[in-house]
């Protein structure tokens, strides 16, 4: 069943598929969000856009072959054009929480590498403040639980007072990301200083990269369920 919010993604799809124009190198985001733009680009490429696409996950990737786009990697195109992805919390200063489905770090990589990056969201994660959607951290398995201990005390000197990261599981199972790595998810109910908190927990040896995305945003699309659209 179709609902209204999968109707704001295909609307925020849409929107960012016009943004392309022939030649774009693009970088193509992951979630059901991104992947409705997906689906749109190839509508267009169908049309005749000529652009080629960087996926952020082995997901993307093998939907954007199935639909005929075109696809590339950083090695041979360092720096992208347009990237396009989702999110799952955007606060008003377009700061957000990304790594829902897991693709964080290819997702964080792709956006720097390219000269804009728009997000794709409904108005249903628009929020005052980052945090009620549990942050996830990418570890690497080897020392996963001392680097977790390392997070929850990080956590504890910024004042939240039962940090608990959690490994994540999918159906009973650990996930483990596209480029072999772990998940914590943590709930932190409201984050203070986000931008101070994205540094200090990549500077723990063992966690990879973590779902504060500071000022990676230069546009936003907010779709909304009556196939309309607004750019930011
Ligand atoms: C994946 C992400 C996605 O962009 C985020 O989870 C949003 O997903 P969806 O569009 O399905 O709501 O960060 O790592």
């Amino acid at each position: 069943m179709t609902t209204t919010q999968d109707l704001a993604k295909q609307a925020a799809g849409r929107a960012a598929a016009q943004l392309c124009r022939d030649g774009m190198r693009l970088g193509l985001g992951s979630g059901s969000t991104s992947h409705a733009f997906v689906r749109a680009l190839a509508e267009r490429v169908a049309d005749g856009l000529d652009v080629v696409g960087v996926p952020t996950s082995t997901a993307t990737r093998d939907l954007a072959l199935s639909l005929g786009i075109r696809l590339t990697d950083l090695d041979t195109d360092p720096r992208l054009d347009l990237a396009v992805d989702g999110a799952d919390e955007l606060d008003p200063h377009g700061d957000m929480i990304k790594g829902g489905g897991a693709a964080l770090l290819r997702e964080k990589i792709i956006a720097r590498a390219a000269e804009r990056t728009v997000i794709l969201t409904d108005e249903s994660k628009l929020v005052p403040q980052l945090g009620r959607f549990p942050l996830p951290i990418e570890v690497l398995p080897f020392g996963w639980a001392s680097t977790t201990r390392l997070v929850a005390e990080l956590l504890r000197g910024h004042g939240y007072e039962f940090p608990d990261p959690a490994r994540r599981l999918k159906d009973g199972e650990l996930v483990v990301t596209d480029s072999g790595n772990h998940l914590l998810d943590i709930g932190l109910t409201a984050i203070r200083d986000a931008a101070t908190l994205a540094l200090e927990l990549n500077q723990i040896p063992g966690v990879v990269e973590n779902g504060l995305f500071i000022q990676v945003a230069d546009a936003v699309v907010v779709g909304r369920p009556d196939g309309s659209s607004e750019l930011r």
